[in-house]
């Protein structure tokens, strides 16, 4: 794991705090490092953090920034769920995953009854609700710090005023204010990493919490973009998997508007870095013209995840996404007939308020017609705050369940029969991994984002090589590189 684009790295931190961002973050690294200097000093040890992230790509992002500055600081990053400051990055689409929360903040109150210095941070999409700050004021009086997610560039700066002041702090705005530029950076992998190009959403599809507690959408400068790329590129990065909500509407707020498509191309054109992702696409905004930027851009992969939601016209128009089965249909025929090898993926919601037996069908009658790669299948989780919580007709749990249990059974069978296709070619494989299991494999991708395990050795990760697919397992493949 290696850092990128360090600013101001020794700030002159005796007089005030600087006011223009990131030198101010900086100035606040430096003062945080001394303490924690400090307290290490006393221990005898370096003190650790564990970051713990649950949700969608944009956390794991964000989780990655925020590895950086702790490590700026002074802290060492650690697997262990207990360490000496633990960070909670959440998620608040499904209410699952509010409830993995609580259960952990739980096993941690006795943890901090061992170690009183431990820090518990929390922050992430859950933490924008004002229900469940209230919740954690009340129930979780141990938790030092909790902010949402428009200030998590300030962590430096609230964590030294939760050092100074010894007491709990609590910063959640409402909305987003500037885009920070120039943090610290930090990768899982050496060669690959997530690019931030829009935060936010306008869409407010009727179940989604995610406009509320992510905010309006906002796009990042294509130059801000493309600098950010050259130099992951020039520290070893081969492949950059652009992140936004809704990035088929990327660029339309800026000042100089740009479309998603024109910054595929200018992206593309980056010399040394060799495949593209982006995630998430919605069907609505989704081009003529971006279908031919990616037809025509040799790095985009050969993947796109464009989520359904549901394949009845009825419940597609109640959960405001704003197309119907027909149109779906449509697009992806559009999209096939250019890149017909193309390997799509979606997420499917099961049991929306007032879905009839009828409607379920219409779903499975899309999944059947298009034979997806791969989908998620999620039960509709009711969120307060969304149109859809108020919505009549909640389905009943007996019913949601077993559709659901239909659906993952069609979408894995199809699943089954597409992973064995490309069985017996030869294809290019970006190697990503040693394998966890066996010493002897490394495991990549293909541009389809299929898996492989191969013979190979930790010198070939990050690179492309061709490799002949000799069996499909399932999910996977086995194979062996041609050279
Ligand atoms: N219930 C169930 N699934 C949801 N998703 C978003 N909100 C909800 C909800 N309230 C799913 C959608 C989205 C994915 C990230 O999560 O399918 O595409
Ligand atoms: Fe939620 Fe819809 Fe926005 Fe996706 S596009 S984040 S599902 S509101």
């Amino acid at each position: 794991m290696r850092g990128i684009m360090e600013i101001n790295a020794n700030p002159d931190i005796l007089g005030p705090a600087p006011l223009t961002e990131p030198e101010r973050q900086y100035y606040f690294m430096e003062k945080c490092r001394q303490m924690v200097e400090k307290i290490s000093g006393e221990k005898g040890r370096m003190l650790t953090c564990s970051i713990q992230t649950l949700g969608c790509q944009m956390n794991a992002k964000d989780s990655e920034k925020m590895t950086a500055v702790l490590e700026k600081i002074g802290y060492r990053e650690t697997e262990d769920p207990v360490a000496d400051l633990v960070l909670f990055n959440t998620c608040t689409v499904r209410e699952n995953a509010n409830l993995k929360i609580y259960g952990r903040l739980g096993y941690l109150k006795n943890q901090k009854k061992k170690n009183p210095d431990m820090k518990i941070v929390l922050c992430g999409c859950m933490m924008q609700e004002a229900d469940e700050v209230e919740r954690v004021r009340k129930s979780y009086p141990f938790v030092d710090l909790v902010f949402g997610t428009h200030n998590i560039y300030k962590l430096a700066e609230l964590l030294y005023t939760q050092f100074e002041s010894g007491r709990p702090v609590m910063d959640v705005w409402e909305e987003a204010k500037e885009i920070v530029e120039d943090l610290p950076g930090k990768r899982k992998y050496p060669f690959k990493t997530g690019v931030n190009i829009m935060f936010g959403c306008n869409n407010f599809c009727s179940y989604c919490i995610v406009p509320y507690v992510r905010g309006r959408e906002r796009s990042r400068e294509p130059e801000e973009i493309l600098r950010e790329i050259e130099e992951l590129v020039g520290d070893g990065v081969t492949e950059v998997m652009l992140l936004g909500q809704n990035v088929n509407s990327y660029g339309k707020t800026l000042s100089a508007p740009i479309s998603f498509a024109e910054l595929l191309r200018r992206v593309n054109e980056i010399e040394g870095l060799e495949r593209i992702r982006f995630m998430t696409s919605h069907p609505k905004d989704l081009s003529d013209e971006l279908i031919d930027a990616m037809a025509q851009c040799g790095k985009v992969c050969s993947h796109l995840h464009l989520p359904l939601q549901s394949g009845s016209s009825r419940i597609l128009e109640k959960m405001n996404r704003r197309y119907s089965k027909e149109d779906y249909l449509a697009l992806v025929e559009r999209i096939r007939a250019k890149m017909p090898d193309i390997s799509l993926t979606t997420d499917i919601i099961v049991g929306f308020p007032g879905e009839t037996e009828e409607d379920f069908e219409e779903t499975l009658d899309v999944v059947r017609r298009i034979r997806f790669d791969s989908a998620y299948t999620f039960i509709y989780s009711k969120r307060s705050g969304t149109p859809a919580a108020a919505m009549e007709n909640q389905v009943p749990e007996d019913v949601v369940k077993e559709r659901f249990a239909r659906l993952l059974r069609e979408v894995q069978a199809i699943s089954a029969q597409i992973t064995g296709k490309w069985v017996g070619q030869t294809v290019p494989v970006m190697i990503e991994e040693k394998n966890e299991q066996d010493e002897s494999l490394v495991t990549g991708r293909l541009s389809n984002n299929a898996v492989v395990h191969l013979p190979g050795d930790e010198g070939m990760i990050g690179r492309i090589f061709p490799v002949k697919l000799t069996e499909s397992r399932g999910f996977y493949y086995m194979g062996e590189a041609v050279r």
